[in-house]
């Protein structure tokens, strides 16, 4: 093993800018103001902001997607082990909300998926790519529907699906971009408990993006709350309480008040919220 390896997963954001085209023609619009933040050693860092601050965009960096039509950072810099990152990185996996798994094949190889990317192609001897397909999907409770198509499954089991082809890649990063949003409160529960599950297991530094403040309370170690027009640091914050956390820890004292100062921060000087927010219970 290398030293680097050894050391603890950092992602470190510094003084990162993001302008984005006018649609209409205009100036730029600036859409990230000067954030500077640090992740360090493994955790679960949920980066809350209202839908539309800018949450993808810093999470795609960390992750080296870029988008269409624009470059990320317009300035700043990431950086992934103390090393500007300028596109994807092998060690950090990204799961979205939309899964993107494929429809013409089966669980299995979606699972399989990654081992065929330019980025990881011939890393891992074939072998050792069965065992870990086989591990990511009894990890994830899906080893009985290996050879299903994903329109067999449900939108719960097709994020499973997600999290094995991330899994398989032992990824020190896990880049989580609102990856239980579009699920229904008791499936988004499970999932949740999943997460803290694997994350148990794995150990990895995750940054988990979210717009609903319950989750951020219920997941994190660390909650780092994003104002908008344009983003900056509104709040950062660690949470010690241990999980799985409860709904009656949700309201306790504590856990109204972490709430409280949230949608407070959020209000901004103005007293008024912009984007939206969610508060499950
Ligand atoms: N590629 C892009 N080109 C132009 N504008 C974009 C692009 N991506 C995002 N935006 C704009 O930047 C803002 C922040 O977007 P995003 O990072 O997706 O927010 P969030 O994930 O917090 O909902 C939004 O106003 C969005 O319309
Ligand atoms: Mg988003």
């Amino acid at each position: 093993m290398s030293e680097t390896r050894q050391a603890p997963p950092r992602i470190e954001l510094s003084s990162i800018v993001q302008e984005y085209p006018d649609p209409k023609g205009g100036a730029p619009v600036r859409v990230v103001d000067g954030i500077d933040l640090v992740y360090e050693g493994a955790g679960i860092n949920m980066l809350l902001g209202p839908s539309g601050c800018g949450k993808s965009t810093l999470l795609h960096m960390m992750g080296g997607v870029r988008p269409l039509g624009a470059m990320t950072p317009t300035s700043g810099t990431v950086r992934i082990d103390g090393e500007e990152c300028r596109g994807s990185h092998p060690d950090a996996v990204m799961v979205f909300q939309r899964y993107l798994n494929r429809p013409d094949m089966t669980v299995r190889q979606n699972v399989e998926l990654p081992f065929r990317a330019r980025l990881w192609r011939g890393r891992v001897p074939a072998r050792e790519q069965a065992r870990r397909v086989e591990g990511a999907l009894e990890s994830v409770g899906l080893a009985d529907k290996a050879e299903h198509r994903p329109s067999q499954l449900s939108g719960g089991q097709n994020q499973r699906v997600a999290l094995a082809r991330a899994l398989v890649l032992r990824p020190r990063f896990l880049l989580m971009d609102e990856p239980f949003g579009a699920l229904d409160a008791q499936i988004r529960a499970e999932m949740q408990s999943l997460l803290v599950r694997l994350w148990e297991e794995h150990r990895f530094l995750v940054v988990f993006v979210t717009h609903d403040i319950t989750e951020a309370l219920l997941l994190g170690d660390r909650v780092t709350v994003l104002s908008t027009h344009p983003a900056r640091i509104a709040d950062d914050f660690v949470l010690t309480e241990p999980r799985i956390r409860s709904e009656q820890w949700l309201r306790t004292p504590q856990a109204v008040a972490f709430a409280d100062r949230i949608i407070d921060r959020l209000r901004g000087p103005t007293g008024v919220p912009g984007g939206q927010v969610r508060v499950t219970v």
